[in-house]
């Protein structure tokens, strides 16, 4: 693991680092998320503060951000569903080109995962696009396999998502660089 790169849950005031990442994200790799950019750069800057204080507290869901050397650098969010089953989800995972292949993913996920697991997880799902085969190859890297359910994307329907899951006693960590 580089150990510049650290990852913690994001604090109550970090709204505007929150949208600057979630803007980045969008602008870098709109393949990858349901949301639009035009949709994050309408909302207002309140939205982004309200998030981020809820993401900072709420039992049922968080978001963590990645740092390398003090400068916000990915972003992962993490919540519990509202099913009966109470599933656990992982979802708008991005990490700044200038920083990928560094383990700042890995750290993400497992971060995320740890969080949802004390929560009571002992499954952790996340839905990729069948067409981001990086993020695929990424996951299935870390422990994630096939659960069989896909959906249109809501972004693009002539595409598909598939939803991997990664039992938590299966929790991997990549070979060092
Ligand atoms: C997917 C993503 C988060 C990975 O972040 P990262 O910090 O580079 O990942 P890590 O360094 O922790 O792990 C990289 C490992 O994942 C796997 N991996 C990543 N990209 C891969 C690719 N194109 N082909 C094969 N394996 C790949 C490999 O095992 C790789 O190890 P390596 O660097 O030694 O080859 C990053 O590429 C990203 O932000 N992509 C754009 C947004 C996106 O697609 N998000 C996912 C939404 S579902």
């Amino acid at each position: 693991m580089n150990p510049s790169l650290t990852v913690r849950r994001i604090a109550a005031e970090e709204g505007a680092v929150f949208r600057e990442l979630r803007t980045a994200s969008l602008r870098e790799a709109p393949y990858a998320f349901g949301e639009t950019l035009d949709d994050a750069l309408a909302a207002d800057a309140s939205t982004y503060d309200d998030t981020a204080r809820k993401h900072a507290t709420s039992r049922d869901i968080a978001s963590f951000i990645l740092y390398t050397e003090g400068h916000p650098a990915g972003l992962i969010g993490a919540c519990f569903d509202d099913s009966a089953a109470r599933r656990a989800f992982v979802s708008e995972l991005w990490v700044a080109p200038a920083v990928r292949h560094l383990r700042g993913g890995e750290l993400l996920v497992n971060t995320a995962g740890d969080w949802l697991s004390d929560g009571g997880a002992t499954e952790v799902y996340a839905w990729i696009a069948d067409a981001n085969r990086t993020a695929m190859r990424f996951y299935e890297a870390l422990g994630f396999g096939p659960t069989g359910e896909h959906t249109r994307s809501t972004r693009a329907p002539d595409q598909w998502e598939s939803l991997l899951v990664r039992h938590v006693a299966q929790q991997q960590y990549l070979a060092a660089p």
